[in-house]
Parts: structure tokens; sequence; C-alpha cells
């Protein structure tokens, strides 16, 4: 049975699909299947995939699995997102969305997008924004009041096509 998110996710992509963005990209590659993370998705290069964004580290399938379910276990908070090229049963892009509950802003919501990444072979078609629309509607959908990402300078350009504003500076203290 599908999870709440997948339900919720799956109810975005569908609204999205209507739209001439992917229109247009399945015009251009009608193999594309865009759809809620699986289970079986470490098979079809997940991890592979996320390797061309940053350090992946040696993580087995049974580490995968166990990751993916107590993510699905909180439905209302993890939202990822891939597209599957069916001919070759290959992930080929994903991105994925955080929900953050807050005491402030009347105990609001914040979206955090992250790990977005398209293979090499399929970067140009769109992928990326078609990810990242179906994330924001996902965000409004949930309630969020704003929805923030990191990102290198050089990558500035591409999320301003997207409607983000660059804000403020970025600090991190890794372990
Ligand atoms: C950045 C990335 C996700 C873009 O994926 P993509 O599917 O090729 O992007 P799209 O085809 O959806 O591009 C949409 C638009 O953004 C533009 N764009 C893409 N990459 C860009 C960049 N680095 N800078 C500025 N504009 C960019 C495209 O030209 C296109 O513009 P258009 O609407 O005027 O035609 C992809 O290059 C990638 O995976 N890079 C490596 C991982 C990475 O850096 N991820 C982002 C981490 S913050």
């Amino acid at each position: 049975m599908a999870s709440r998110s997948e339900a919720r996710l799956n109810a975005a992509l569908r609204t999205l699909a209507t739209t001439d963005d992917q229109k247009q990209a399945a015009e251009t590659a009608n193999y594309l299947e865009m759809r809620a993370l699986q289970l079986g998705d470490f098979d079809k290069g997940y991890m592979k995939l996320l390797e061309q964004l940053t350090v992946v580290g040696d993580v087995s399938k049974d580490v995968y699995e166990a990751r993916f379910n107590e993510m699905a276990s909180l439905p209302d908070t993890y939202f990822t997102i891939v597209f599957e090229d069916t001919s070759k049963s290959k992930i080929v892009a994903t991105a994925a969305l955080t929900i953050e509950r807050k005491f402030i802003r009347g105990c609001g919501k914040i979206g955090h997008i992250e790990d977005v990444v398209v293979d090499k072979q399929y970067r140009g078609f769109r992928l990326a924004v078609r990810l990242l629309e179906a994330l924001k509607q996902i965000a409004k959908d949930c309630g969020c009041y704003k929805v923030i990402l990191d990102c290198t300078e050089a990558k500035i350009a591409f999320y301003e096509k997207l409607g983000f504003q660059k804000k403020e500076q970025q600090m991190a203290l890794y372990f």
C-alpha cells in the first residue's frame, strides 16, 4: 500500500503532469517517469546517482533499506522524488524535501530542499525544474511558509530561475 507521503507526492505529480513543462519533456523523452523513491531503487542505481552530487560512502542495500523504512515511517516529513528511465530501469534524477516543524511563526513549517542531482547524460531536459516544481508544490500543500536550500555560487542562477532568492549566509560545523 502507498504511504501517506507517497500518496501526497503522487497527487502533486499528477497535477504537474498537466503543465506545459511536463508535456514538453514528455515529448522529448516519453520513457522518463517521475515518481516517489521506492525501496527497490537501490537496484536501479539511486545511490550511484547521488555520487554525482557528493560523497555517498559505502552504503549496503540493507543499510539503504533500513534508512528508507525509517524515512517512510515519517510520511509527512520526508518526500523524495526520482525520475526513472523506464527503458533502462535506471534512476536518472532526484530531489528531496524535508518538512521541519517550528515553534516560531505560529508553529509554522519550513521545507528544506536537498540532494538535487540529474545524471550527466540526462541534463538539459528540464528534469531538475520538474522535480523542484513538484517539491515546491508539496511544501505549499504541507503548509510551509517558505522553502530553503543551500547551493554553490555556480548554481544561484539556476535556482533564481525557479523563483528562489539569495538570502544570508550558510554556516557549517563538520564532525
Ligand atoms: C544543477 C542540475 C541539477 C540541473 O539539472 P538539469 O536537469 O540539467 O537542469 P534543467 O534542464 O532542469 O535546467 C533548467 C534551466 O536551468 C538552467 N541551468 C541548468 N544548470 C544551470 C546552472 N548551473 N547555472 C545556471 N542555469 C542553469 C538551464 O539552462 C535551464 O534554463 P532554461 O529554462 O532557460 O532553458 C544538474 O546540472 C546537476 O545534477 N548538477 C550536479 C549536481 C548539483 O550540482 N546539484 C545541485 C546541488 S545544489
